[in-house]
């Protein structure tokens, strides 16, 4: 059994926009979060996502629940298997024995406590040192920006923190938060002296880590901690948490490098910026930032580094961009920094700027030319290689044709003849499921079913919606009546003798069967059937992908809507 405390850590440690905006388009409303129900057909979006109530409920069919709940319920799978692919998403085990979990979570907590007193600490030493209160005025900052950020300072003493910690030498949360460093002769003294400090807050407030930047240009100028159990540097991104409102009402997240970059944006009234850690913006990061907002501004400095990191947040945006999303790049004057340049120029002049940001498509098609001349054939050839690589990660159907469309009119060749590339290699990802080898899921189905019928109702029919063409490749058209036809009495409440119903029909034989199926399930509580039966419907949704990306790849001529299909189909099968 998975432990309730390792199961709330990890609820409390995921972000729920981010868990469900990566399955679904989620809009903004509000505080809360608009989709389309992904649990029953519907035109209009009532699928409420709650950030701060941590929950979803769909007003159109009652499907609510929490981050587990939905990943049961979206992917048909079961608990633990949720439990399991959700912890992996943030980098924690799922404890299997009772000591184990007891030791990780009180480890975690003692990690946060250990985090937050240091907060604290640095915040009031920085009230009391003239020096650094200075560097931040100098760099244009006021106090309640530096209290909005928390904001510290690190004295330059070897052991400062033991002023907040009786047990200084011998306390492993400190070393486990990477707040202190261990020598080889086991002595223990600050990672961070003589710095700023700049908590990093996971998106619920808490500290998970900090970036420290040296005041007298001691070398390096920059220190972040060590990634930690609490502290994953891909994943967090600077600033989002006081951002989050600004992000909210704009719209829009600029995408900075630096630290004092967000800061000083915030000081000047722009409050949608965030900071990826030091590190290259990570595919995750692009994911989280895309569920808050529609737009976002890659803003980086026109170095070199700046130019490079760029490009690499481009690819890390492919496989994340949606249509409906605007991802876009501008670059500062050289030796230009956000920083620099709004203190300079104010935040108007910085806006013109941010408006004037190429979108990814432009960056990618210019950057990419920019080594290569498309006036040779050898040079188009060139082109073509690299820009065909790089086309191929988008999943965004739209904005795929569309760049494909561009691509083929830079170089002279036809849509066609790059498209034909496409298809050979989504042919080899395919994992492809010969009949013979699928087991009859739906004889597992109908068996809970039919011995269970109050549990029907945990299969979602809409599922089934897109795959009316390909259902009778795995079960017959009897067996699909009765799945509807069970489903629907569960969801009604009704209670039924089935082999009254349909006695002497065709499906009479079905229900005999289904039913004495089920006694090889005897042993199984209720709620393990329940689990089961979740299961088993994910596994046939799956297989009506399958068959339906077979039938697809099996034609001769795609149209562009089946070309769309195909590529969602894919998506969501990896
Ligand atoms: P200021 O020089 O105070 O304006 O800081 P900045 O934020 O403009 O720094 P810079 O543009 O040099 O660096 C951008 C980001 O890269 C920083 O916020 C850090 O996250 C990271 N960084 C810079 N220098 C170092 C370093 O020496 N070590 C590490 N680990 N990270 C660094
Ligand atoms: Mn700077």
């Amino acid at each position: 059994m998975i432990p309730q405390s390792f199961i709330q850590d990890l609820i409390e440690r995921l972000d729920i926009i981010d868990v469900i905006g990566g399955y679904l388009s989620l809009k903004k409303r509000g505080a809360n979060y608009l989709a389309k129900c992904p649990f029953h057909n519907e035109k209009t979006p009532s699928f409420t996502v709650f950030p701060e109530k941590n929950n979803y409920h769909c007003f159109g069919c009652g499907a609510h629940g929490n981050v587990i709940g939905f990943l049961m319920e979206y992917q048909g799978i079961t608990f633990p298997e949720a439990v399991s692919e959700l912890a992996d998403s943030v980098g924690l085990l799922v404890p299997n024995n009772r000591v184990d979990s007891q030791h990780l979570t009180s480890n975690r907590k003692d990690i946060d406590t250990v985090l937050s007193i240091a907060t604290k600490y640095y915040e009031q030493q920085l009230k009391e040192s003239e020096t650094a209160i200075n560097f931040l005025k100098n760099r244009g900052l006021t106090g309640s920006i530096a209290k909005l950020f928390n904001l510290g300072f690190s004295p330059n003493n070897t052991n400062g923190l033991r002023s907040v910690f009786d047990d200084y030498d011998k306390n492993e949360y400190l070393l486990q938060a990477g707040l202190v460093i261990r020598k080889d002769s086991n002595q223990i003294y600050d990672r961070f002296r003589g710095r700023i400090m700049f908590p990093i807050h996971n998106t619920y407030g808490k500290v998970v880590g900090f970036g420290g930047r040296s005041i007298d240009d001691v070398n390096p100028k920059y220190l972040n901690s060590p990634e930690t159990s609490a502290f994953n540097k891909g994943q967090e991104l600077y600033g989002l948490f006081q951002s989050k409102e600004g992000i909210r009402k704009s719209d829009k997240i600029i995408v900075v490098e630096g630290y004092m970059d967000v800061v000083a944006m915030s000081q000047f009234g722009i409050r949608c910026a965030v900071a990826t850690l030091g590190t290259a913006t990570s595919e995750f990061q692009v994911k989280k930032l895309l569920s808050r907002a529609d737009n976002i501004i890659f803003a980086f400095d026109g170095d070199k580094a700046g130019r490079k990191a760029a490009w690499r947040a481009m690819q890390a945006s492919l496989p994340m961009i949606d249509d409906g999303k605007l991802i876009s790049f501008m670059f500062f004057p050289d030796g230009e920094d956000p920083d620099s340049f709004i203190r300079q120029h104010g935040a108007t002049a910085f806006w013109k700027h941010v408006e004037a940001a190429e979108p990814l498509s432009e960056f990618l098609l210019r950057e990419a030319n920019y080594a290569v001349s498309l006036e040779s054939t050898e040079g188009k050839a060139k082109y073509l290689k690299e820009v065909k690589d790089l086309l191929s990660k988008i999943k965004a159907p739209n904005l795929f044709l569309l760049m494909q469309k561009k691509v083929a009119q830079l170089v002279g060749v036809s849509v066609d003849e790059l498209a034909l590339g496409q298809r050979k290699r989504v042919k080899r990802t395919l994992v492809t499921n010969s009949d013979s080898t699928r087991p009859r899921v739906i004889s597992k189905i109908l068996s809970i079913m039919c011995s269970h019928p109050n549990l029907a109702k945990a299969c979602n029919l809409s599922q089934l919606v897109d795959f009316e063409g390909c259902q009778r490749e795995l079960a017959s058209k009897d067996e699909w009546d009765l799945i509807y036809y069970l489903v629907k009495i569960s969801l009604e409440d009704k209670e039924e003798d089935l082999l009254e119903k349909f006695r002497g029909t065709n499906t009479e034989g079905l229900v005999v069967k289904a039913q004495s199926g089920a006694y090889a399930m005897d042993t199984l509580s209720n709620k393990e059937m329940e689990v089961e039966l979740r299961g088993a419907w994910g596994k046939l949704i799956d297989q009506l992908k399958s068959v339906r990306v077979s039938q697809l790849l099996e034609k001769k001529e795609l149209s562009g809507t089946e070309k769309q299909e195909l590529m969602n189909l894919q998506r969501r099968h990896q």
